[in-house]
């Protein structure tokens, strides 16, 4: 079932606990069992962790609850010289290409407990952590000194994730990550004045490296969603806000929301201009506090004030786990917001028990119903960001065939989350022992609980789309006169203000026919003659489009729609996804001349018509190739 803000509350009722879990802990996760991971830990061969800590090899010194002595000679780490990776920087801006990273279908995964740790995921680099051993700021204030934390982070951030793990997801056909960071990941100044002050200094090369994951991303042609996962005096109490004392601070201190306020205004300054950044999250999972509205509001406010880019730049919120409320406030704004709504099946009493089948029941009934009554509310404005499959062993327990069972619930999830949202995201990409825990770790789940490729069209990488004559051919003889060249389209003007020259007689045959064709009976416009009319004398960038309003509206919106099908396309086989979005923005860059007032109805009914005709011809090229 949705999460919602009651079964939370009786999560945490049940489980006795004053903050509730999210998040797996090993009391409630299924895959690796505690005792499994703590076996691992201490078999002889993994002393010694990827990441070159040494972790310690006494059972009784780790796990829930455990303590370590920090001065112990067992949390000694080989010294790591960091390389020194400066201030990189980003490259040129690109606008097209932005707006096809903004915009499209998000195939995604979530790089968990790369800059915001948790000890069910990355449980060596706990081992010498201070306090609870629960959260980023036991890492940092735990390792004997300053100094040591650094090198342990230092050495993680620059080998957990690399750009072989980038490649191997664009060539599966993922292309977004969910990136959580914290607000220490900006660096010291961010850590003033919050429990993270007295470890600032562990930070001072942090947000280089949250530069260098978002271009190594970038070099592999993938989009990254910046998501703050822990805000300055946690928005949510758990863990994995960094902290480990389940506090709620952000909400009623004025201090911790003006910090938070700063932090979003350095991040959308430094990544309002990064092509591969989709969007900035604004919160994780927040309680769903009465001022979390207003919180929302002046967040979105202060960040859209920066520039001008900044105004129209996509921002994600989460609904607290209530996706009715907030749907309610996505959909009645028409700024680029978007919802993120996580959906994980293991953590209510109910959830616990309920058979496997049953959940995939639900997922293709009920869930669905909410999800696509969400959607079309929100003009598609919906991401399922966090979501696995997970199930309890007592959810497989009455199962025939287990893992035939979780493949149907992790295959349902995906259909549902492709067809009605923009995007999804897996949690998590990786972890230590993932091979363990297909639930949870999508290295481990690709081909296993999943499906093996996960591409917008087709099933198999398309390297170099220009290089399809068939697409390129069909789709350019379609909307582009002979003479351009298809994958150097002048589309450097926000979407929408593309105008296509259909000079080609190619065109004839495809672009005014299927409109003229399509024209809803009944309609008093006459719209069939004009368009064909239209068409068939040819008309390129000089020609005006049709004078009646009406008219105008479906010949612009089917050709808007057709050339955007195929602009995404030469991206990387993207398919548009913030659809509705797309059309409103597009609507307002077109402005009331072009689209008359009580004519955005054709022009959206018609972008949908040309969109789909688009994403058919592009489909039935990647199918026909050899
Ligand atoms: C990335 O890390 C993996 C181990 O996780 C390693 O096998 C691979 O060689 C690394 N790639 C690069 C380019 O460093
Ligand atoms: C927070 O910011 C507001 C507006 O800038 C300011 O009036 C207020 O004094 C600040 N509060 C604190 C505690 O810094
Ligand atoms: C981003 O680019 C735009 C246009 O190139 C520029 O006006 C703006 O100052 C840049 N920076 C920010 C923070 O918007
Ligand atoms: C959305 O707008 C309606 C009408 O103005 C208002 O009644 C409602 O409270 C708003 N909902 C949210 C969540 O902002
Ligand atoms: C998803 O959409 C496709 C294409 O419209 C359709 O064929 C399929 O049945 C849909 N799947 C689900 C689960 O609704
Ligand atoms: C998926 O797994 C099957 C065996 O279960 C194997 O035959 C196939 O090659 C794998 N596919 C990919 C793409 O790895």
């Amino acid at each position: 079932m949705v999460l919602t803000a009651g079964g939370f509350a009786l999560l945490l009722q049940s489980l006795g606990l004053s903050q509730g879990l999210s998040k797996p802990s090993p009391g409630v996760r299924t895959g690796a069992s505690p005792v499994q991971s703590k076996a691992a830990l201490t078999s002889a061969d993994s002393s010694v962790r990827p990441n070159g800590v040494v972790v310690p090899t006494d059972p009784t010194i780790t796990g829930a609850g455990g303590r370590i002595n920090d001065a112990a000679s067992n949390c000694m780490v080989d010294p790591y010289d960091a390389y020194d990776w400066g201030y990189p920087g980003f490259p040129p801006f690109d606008q097209a290409k932005a707006n096809v990273y903004r915009y499209r279908q998000q195939q995604s995964v979530n790089l968990g407990s790369w800059f915001v740790h948790e000890q069910w995921m990355t449980p060596s680099l706990f081992a010498c952590a201070s306090g609870d051993q629960l959260s980023e700021l036991d890492i940092a204030s735990g390792w004997g000194s300053l100094d040591v934390a650094r090198s342990v982070l230092e050495k993680h951030w620059d080998t957990f994730v690399n750009i072989s793990d980038f490649d191997y997801l664009a060539g599966i056909g993922i292309n977004t990550v969910r990136l959580p960071i914290g607000y220490w990941s900006l660096g010291p100044v961010f850590c003033q004045g919050t429990p993270f002050e007295p470890v600032a200094e562990v930070y001072q090369n942090s947000w280089s490296r949250v530069i260098r994951a978002i271009n190594m991303a970038g070099d592999a042609g993938l989009g990254v969603l910046v998501d703050l996962h822990g805000a300055p005096g946690s928005q949510n109490g758990q863990p994995h806000s960094g902290i480990s004392d389940g506090e709620v601070n952000l909400f009623d201190d004025d201090s911790y929301i003006n910090k938070t306020m700063s932090v979003l205004t350095f991040l959308m300054e430094e990544l309002v201009n990064t092509t591969n950044v989709v969007g900035i999250q604004i919160l994780n999972e927040p309680s769903n506090a009465d001022s979390l509205p207003a919180f929302y509001t002046q967040a979105i406010s202060t960040m859209r004030q920066i520039s001008l880019a900044s105004e129209t730049f996509p921002l994600y919120i989460h609904d607290g786990f209530n996706l009715a409320q907030y749907s309610d406030f996505v959909a009645n704004r028409s700024d680029f917001v978007v919802l993120d709504h996580h959906s994980y099946f293991v953590f209510t009493p109910g959830d616990v028990a309920e058979p496997a089948s049953e959940h995939t029941k639900d997922i293709r009934g009920s869930i669905s119903d909410a999800l696509a009554a969400a959607s079309s509310s929100q003009r598609r404005n919906l991401v399922i960001d966090e979501f696995s499959c997970a199930l309890t062993d007592q959810s497989l327990a009455g199962e025939t065939s287990p893992d035939q069972a979780r493949q149907d619930f992790c295959q349902g999830q995906m259909d549902i989350y492709q067809n009605l949202t923009a995007g999804w995201a897996f949690w998590a990409y990786d972890k230590e022992d993932c091979y363990d825990d297909p639930g949870w770790c999508f290295k481990a789940a690709v081909n296993r609980s999943l499906s093996s490729t996960f591409f917008s069209y087709g099933d198999r990488p398309v390297a170099d789309p220009s290089s399809l004559s068939a697409m390129a051919d069909v789709v350019s003889m379609a909307t582009t006169s002979p003479q351009e060249d298809p994958t150097s389209m002048d589309v450097q003007n926000p979407p929408g203000s593309y105008t296509p020259p259909v000079s080609s007689t190619a065109a004839v045959g495809l672009f005014p026919y299927s409109a003229r064709s399509r024209i809803p009976p009944g309609e008093v416009l006459d719209g069939s003659t004009s368009l064909a009319k239209k068409g068939l004398d040819g008309r390129d960038d000089s020609d005006p489009l049709p004078s009646d309003p009406s008219e105008r509206a479906i010949s612009k919106g089917y050709s808007d729609g057709f050339v955007t099908a195929k602009i995404f396309a030469l991206y990387g086989m993207s398919k548009l996804g913030f659809t509705g979005q797309y059309i409103v923005d597009s609507l307002a860059k077109l402005g009331t001349e072009i689209i008359a007032p009580g004519t955005e109805h054709y022009y959206v009914q018609w972008f949908m018509e040309g969109l789909a005709d688009g994403e058919a011809l592009i489909a039935s090229a990647v199918a026909d190739l050899p």
